[in-house]
């Protein structure tokens, strides 16, 4: 990294974030909001424990940032192992190919490496320049997302109103998502304090959740749109069910980004959805230690909703 005076701290040191407002604008249209970034840090188990990351800093001024969490995951053999996550790359515009964001993701990895994980996960898209980048580093696509889109052609464009602020019953959605997950590896190991940050963080919108004995859904409506952020159904009958009221709250186009499993992908498709197999958005990884591949440790059943993105 070039540049006298450049220094890092982690975001846990660093005393005003308000610098994050234009970096995270410039690199993600992220709206960031430092106070209510700081309340979700306190409950997010993937970042409460962890630095959250590392900034470059220069005059004072932070320039860079590389985040880092502790995820847990699910093995193969049924064990829970954590790894690390990569989030939030980025170098102010005037600082860019100088090598700050390679020193920083080095100095990620050896965060990951002193915590003795095994590999290092991110989320990004083929069609951006870091994508090319992370191969460079080491990184290889983990996953791609399959998708569902439909339009609706609804005559009565009246929206069911809903009413008041609505409580989620935690222990029983809890229930479901580990039954229906109990097979699957990845990013399966939650706790009800996982899905309350997600309520804080607005990803999961209670107001418009679906849960009924078996499964429930949780949406995000965006305009007319309806995204959904995670549809947990044991069964392809119950994951019917569920579209169909999906449907019901939907103006006009319902689209759901990440369909891992099958059963769900399936009641799409025999919904007449137009549905894609391959994605831009892909999850990559790379093993910090020789001694595993990504198949051999998760083989071909891992598993992320919307809702993990990060
Ligand atoms: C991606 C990003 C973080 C890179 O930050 P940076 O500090 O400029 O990165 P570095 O200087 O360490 O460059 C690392 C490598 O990335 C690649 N790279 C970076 N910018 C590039 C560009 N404009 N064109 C082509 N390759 C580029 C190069 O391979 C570069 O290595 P090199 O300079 O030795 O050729 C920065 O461009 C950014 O903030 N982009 C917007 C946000 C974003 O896309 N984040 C990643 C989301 S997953």
């Amino acid at each position: 990294m070039s540049g006298i005076g450049m220094h890092i701290i982690t975001y846990k040191e660093l005393r005003l974030k308000n610098e994050f407002v234009p970096l995270m604008d410039q690199a993600f249209s992220w709206p960031f909001n430092p106070q209510k970034r700081e309340k979700i840090i306190k409950i997010d188990p993937r970042l409460k424990d962890s630095p959250v990351g590392y900034c470059a800093v220069e005059n004072n001024q932070v320039v860079g940032f590389v985040g880092v969490m502790d995820l847990a995951t699910r093995t193969l053999d049924g064990s829970i192992e954590l790894a690390g996550g990569i989030h939030g790359v980025a170098t102010l515009p005037n600082h860019a190919r100088k090598g700050i964001s390679t020193t920083l993701i080095q100095r990620a990895h050896q965060y990951f490496q002193e915590q003795g994980y095994r590999f290092s996960f991110l989320n990004t898209s083929k069609y951006l320049i870091a994508f090319a980048y992370y191969q460079k580093l080491g990184y290889k696509i983990a996953i791609e997302f399959p998708s569902a889109y439909k339009i609706l052609q609804k005559t009565n464009e009246s929206k069911t109103a809903e009413n008041g602020k609505k409580r989620l019953d935690w222990e029983k959605i809890l229930e479901i998502y580990n039954q229906c997950s109990a097979k699957k590896t990845g990013f399966v190991v939650r706790d009800k304090g996982y899905f309350k940050m997600l309520e804080k963080s607005g990803d999961i919108q209670p107001e418009t959740s679906i849960i009924t004995k078996m499964g429930y859904v949780f949406l995000k409506e965006r305009k007319e749109t309806i995204l959904v952020q995670e549809i947990i159904s044991p069964t392809i009958d119950e994951a019917n069910k569920l579209i169909d009221e999906v449907e019901k709250k939907a103006q006009t186009i319902v689209i759901d980004r990440v369909v891992l499993d099958n059963k769900i992908f399936q009641a799409y498709q025999s919904r007449g959805y137009m549905v894609l197999n391959r994605s831009y958005g892909v999850l990559m990884v790379k093993p910090l230690r020789k001694s595993a591949t990504f198949q051999q440790v998760y083989g071909d059943k891992f598993y992320r909703s919307e809702a993990d993105d990060f």
